[in-house]
């Protein structure tokens, strides 16, 4: 099982989740939420905190992810307070040779998010300790960007060295680049820290496949917390980059061995993605997700649903699948893109706070590719060792289960 570590601030976040234990009795002194709520108001109090951590092992033992009540836009303000414009020259300069990096850099964030939380896992390369994520099946020879989160933690540890965390820079970076993509801004919640380890098999796990079906895709995001309009709002960010003919040619040749096309797949677009996608071919060739507006944030991503013009299978099946609840999100969206932006925006805050470390939890990576106290690793990137301690077993309250 994974490392899990929850300090007391987190105890008022069981209340959102509290509708899962409606009904059940309580487990040995794992008393009412409104203990738990209260507790937090007297945090000083052993017998009330022994209380509720009974309650947050019995809560993590259920599901995968904790939650975030400490993190603030303005945690950087005393030192790092120019964080957020120095990550978004690195970008905006990258950007002007290579403008897919900013769906990159968006993804790069979901992609860290959903295997075991916001914590920049994603990041940590292949070690003699570390399995990377980045060789899973979703993200080998997919994810990129990682050298320009690279650049942007050099940048940044420049001017408050010791200070950001990598994922915090992830979830910098996703903000910035649907700004630069012409898409909406949001207050990102800052104060995450960086796992010490990393879990390839989770990341084969967690993140969906583009040929899961409706049911299957809503598992996925509310095994994170996340709801269908959410699932509908995130999948919004497909109004950007580029999908190989590898995540999209099931539906062109013989669709789930019908021996025939995906029939939701609008014949035009069939026709040209059959001349970019040879049957039997590497399906290496990338084409656009978004087929009118490929580079623009905007809400076009939902009308090309409606005209059957989604790329990946999932896309196609928020629209197409019969009497599904998310039709009528997608009309909203396609009708409203202001609507549209502040589902995304509220949504991409909430899967920002999936599974966060804080406090004095995991550490500040000096090189967002590996853990601290690598002398092999540091030395090479001419980095002192870390500036911070790894979290210690007295403060905060430390479970791995
Ligand atoms: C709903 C389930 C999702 C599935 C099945 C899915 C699947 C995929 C696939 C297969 C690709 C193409 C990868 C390649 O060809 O190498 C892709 C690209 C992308 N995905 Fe998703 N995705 C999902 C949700 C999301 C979410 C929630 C976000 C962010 C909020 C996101 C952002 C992106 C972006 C921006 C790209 C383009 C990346 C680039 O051009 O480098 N996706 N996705
Ligand atoms: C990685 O995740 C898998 C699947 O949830 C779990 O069984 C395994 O214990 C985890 N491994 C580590 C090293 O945390
Ligand atoms: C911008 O990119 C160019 C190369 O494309 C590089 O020479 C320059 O140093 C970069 N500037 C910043 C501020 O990152
Ligand atoms: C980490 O691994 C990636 C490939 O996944 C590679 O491109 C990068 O150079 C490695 N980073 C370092 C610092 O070795
Ligand atoms: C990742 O892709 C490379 C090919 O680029 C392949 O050699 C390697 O086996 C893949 N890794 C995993 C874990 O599948
Ligand atoms: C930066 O400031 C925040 C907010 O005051 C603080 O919690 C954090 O520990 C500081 N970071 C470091 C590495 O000292
Ligand atoms: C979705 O896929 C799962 C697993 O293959 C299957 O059990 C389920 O019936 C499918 N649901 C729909 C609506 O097709
Ligand atoms: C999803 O969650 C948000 C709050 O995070 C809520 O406003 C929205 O109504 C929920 N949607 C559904 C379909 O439950
Ligand atoms: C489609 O795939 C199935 C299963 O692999 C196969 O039996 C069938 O012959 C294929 N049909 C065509 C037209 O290729
Ligand atoms: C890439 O697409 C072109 C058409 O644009 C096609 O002729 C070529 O065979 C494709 N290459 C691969 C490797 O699929
Ligand atoms: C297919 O897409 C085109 C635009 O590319 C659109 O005009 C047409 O109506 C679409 N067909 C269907 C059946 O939606
Ligand atoms: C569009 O959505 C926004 C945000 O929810 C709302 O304030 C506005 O009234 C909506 N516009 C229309 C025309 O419904
Ligand atoms: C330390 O980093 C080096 C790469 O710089 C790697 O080869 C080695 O396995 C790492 N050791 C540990 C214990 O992570």
């Amino acid at each position: 099982m994974k490392h899990v570590a929850v300090s007391q601030h987190e105890f008022v976040d069981m209340r959102y989740w509290s509708a899962y234990f409606k009904g059940t009795t309580s487990a040995g002194s794992c008393t009412s939420n409104k203990l738990i709520i209260q507790n937090r108001k007297m945090m000083s109090s052993l017998p009330l905190t022994v209380a509720a951590l009974c309650c947050v092992v019995f809560v993590l033992g259920a599901l995968p992810f904790s939650s975030d009540a400490q993190l603030d836009p303005s945690f950087y303000k005393d030192n790092c307070s120019n964080v957020h414009s120095i990550v978004r020259e690195v970008i905006r300069n990258v950007s002007k040779s290579d403008p897919r990096i900013l769906a990159s850099l968006i993804r790069l964030h979901f992609h860290d998010c959903f295997v075991q939380g916001c914590d920049a896992s994603i990041l940590l390369n292949d070690t003699s300790t570390i399995v990377s994520e980045q060789s899973a099946g979703p993200n080998n020879n997919s994810i990129r960007g990682l050298d320009v989160v690279n650049q942007i933690k050099t940048a940044v540890e420049n001017a408050c060295p010791g200070i950001v965390s990598c994922a915090d820079i992830l979830a910098l970076a996703a903000e910035i680049s649907s700004v630069l993509a012409h898409g909406p801004d949001w207050k990102v919640p800052l104060g995450r820290r960086d796992s010490l380890t990393a879990n390839r098999t989770l990341a084969n796990q967690n993140l969906p496949p583009p040929t899961f079906n409706l049911t299957q895709l809503k598992s996925a995001f509310a095994n994170q917390g996340l709801n269908t309009t959410d699932l509908v709002a995130l999948s919004g960010a497909h109004t950007i980059g580029r999908a190989k003919c590898s995540t999209f040619i099931g539906r062109l040749y013989n669709f789930s061995n019908t021996g025939n096309p995906d029939p939701t797949l609008n014949t035009t677009l069939l026709q040209t993605l059959q001349a970019l996608c040879p049957n039997g071919g590497p399906g290496t060739n990338l084409t656009n997700l978004d087929l009118t507006t490929p580079d623009t944030f905007d809400n076009n991503y939902y009308s090309n649903l409606q005209s059957q013009n989604g790329l990946l299978q999932t896309d196609q099946e928020l629209f197409s699948t019969s009497g599904a609840d998310t039709i009528a999100i997608v009309n909203s969206f396609i009708n409203n893109q202001t609507l549209f932006y502040e589902n995304f925006k509220a949504s991409m805050i909430k899967m920002s706070k999936i599974g966060v470390l804080t406090g004095s939890q995991g550490e500040i990576r000096a090189q967002c590719n590996f853990v601290n106290g690598n002398s092999s690793s540091s030395t090479s990137f001419g980095l002192a060792t870390a500036a911070t301690k790894e979290s210690s077993s007295e403060d905060g309250i430390v479970s791995s289960i």
